[in-house]
């Protein structure tokens, strides 16, 4: 089948507005403030080897959906780390140890933000320990021990490894750099969410005045989605609508929306897309989501091969793309709600849109990436 037939058949599952829409610059920048972005965009940028990651534009899918530009924010580029994460747990390792060589950090983690702590860690000369289920691949825990860390193995969820963190960094007196928040833990997650504004940072500066009229943002616990509306407030002049995209069997954000309130959901199969397999909205950035998020969309794992597939034979735009399972919910749900004339129309995507996607990953687990690939 041709890429163009293929992609026509695309669908979303479920798509929701949100009916306390009420975006309000003033009250995400007094959760995630000016002064907090800046700082982490001034730290990070003097990183070694620090530079933007690319932004590139999907020209033959924004011409196959008719749509004026995609942008897509390459993040596989980032660090050498493979994803977005670099910029959150690793800088606040950096906050929180404050030149300190005598602590030890912990954290849990689903993969990408453990290698995040981890390359901190090793940065800093600190020592780390990372905790995981049962389900993060033996190839990511190679990763993080490869950046010196412990890497602790626990039978069953990333809540499991998360509780036995806790636990553990009690006992032994470690500094847990986690990046979900909880009641009496908001700073840490805070830090990560600074750290990941840096990408809207970039973003502003290689969109060239171009305006931004839509954003498609995926959502596990929820950081990069909100760190994202607080870059929009911090560094863009107008507010596009906000679209947060899930899998189908973690919709923890939508299913908060839906209720004005945080839901925990219980998820009875951990989607393919692991860093954003996720059961509870976190705290800090539901504070942000809940009134500036315009629609939630979920997404199944079904089109996930065949959209890592043509990023990475050059369908979608003019160069290759490395991109993993969590990059590809935006490209699908885009192309799902193209696909539905009522509500393409309803939401205003059309041949003046711009939108703006996140690669949020590259092969950052290696052998699923080529399990994808070859699938
Ligand atoms: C690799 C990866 N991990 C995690 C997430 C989720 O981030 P958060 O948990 O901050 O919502 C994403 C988002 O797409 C991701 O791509």
């Amino acid at each position: 089948m041709s890429f163009e037939s293929e992609v026509s058949n695309w669908k979303y599952s479920n798509f929701l507005i949100n009916k306390r829409t009420k975006f309000s610059k003033n009250n995400i920048l007094s959760i995630l403030s000016k002064n907090e972005m800046d700082e982490a965009y001034r730290i990070i940028s003097t990183w070694d080897n620090y530079s933007p990651t690319p932004l590139i534009s999907l020209n033959k899918l924004s011409e196959k959906l008719k749509i004026n530009k995609i942008f897509y924010k390459d993040e596989s580029k980032r660090f050498n780390l493979k994803s977005f994460k670099a910029l959150g747990g690793a800088y606040a390792v950096e906050k929180v140890s404050r030149g300190n060589k005598e602590i030890v950090i912990s954290t849990a983690t689903a993969g990408n933000h453990g290698r995040s702590v981890a390359w901190g860690s090793k940065k800093l000369g600190l020592k780390c320990k990372i905790f995981i289920s049962e389900y993060v691949s033996e190839f990511r825990a190679k990763v993080m021990r490869s950046f010196g860390a412990d890497v602790i193995r626990v039978k069953g969820n990333y809540d499991a490894s998360l509780k036995e963190c806790i636990k553990q960094s009690k006992q032994n007196n470690w500094q847990i750099v986690q990046d979900v928040a909880w009641q009496n833990y908001k700073l840490v997650p805070k830090l990560t969410m600074a750290g990941y504004s840096v990408m809207m940072k970039e973003i502003s500066e290689q969109i060239n005045n171009e305006q931004i009229s839509h954003v498609i943002l995926q959502a596990g616990v929820g950081g990069m989605a909100a760190a994202m509306v607080a870059g929009i407030a911090r560094y863009l002049d107008n507010v596009p609508k906000i679209i947060v995209v899930e899998p189908d069997s973690a919709a923890c954000v939508l299913e908060s929306v839906k209720a004005g309130e945080i839901k925990k959901i219980s998820i009875k199969k951990e989607s393919l897309m692991g860093g954003m397999s996720c059961d509870e909205v976190s705290l800090v950035p539901w504070e942000i989501l809940k009134n500036s998020v315009s629609y939630c969309i979920t997404v199944s794992d079904d089109y996930i091969s065949k959209t890592v597939k043509f990023l990475s034979n050059s369908k979608f735009s003019d160069e290759k793309i490395v991109g993993g399972e969590c990059s590809t919910p935006g490209i699908i749900s885009l192309t799902g709600l193209c696909n539905d004339s009522k509500i393409k129309n309803e939401i205003n995507l059309n041949e003046n849109s711009n939108v703006l996607l996140f690669g949020c990953e590259g092969d950052a687990d290696e052998e699923l990436y080529q399990k994808l690939l070859n699938a």
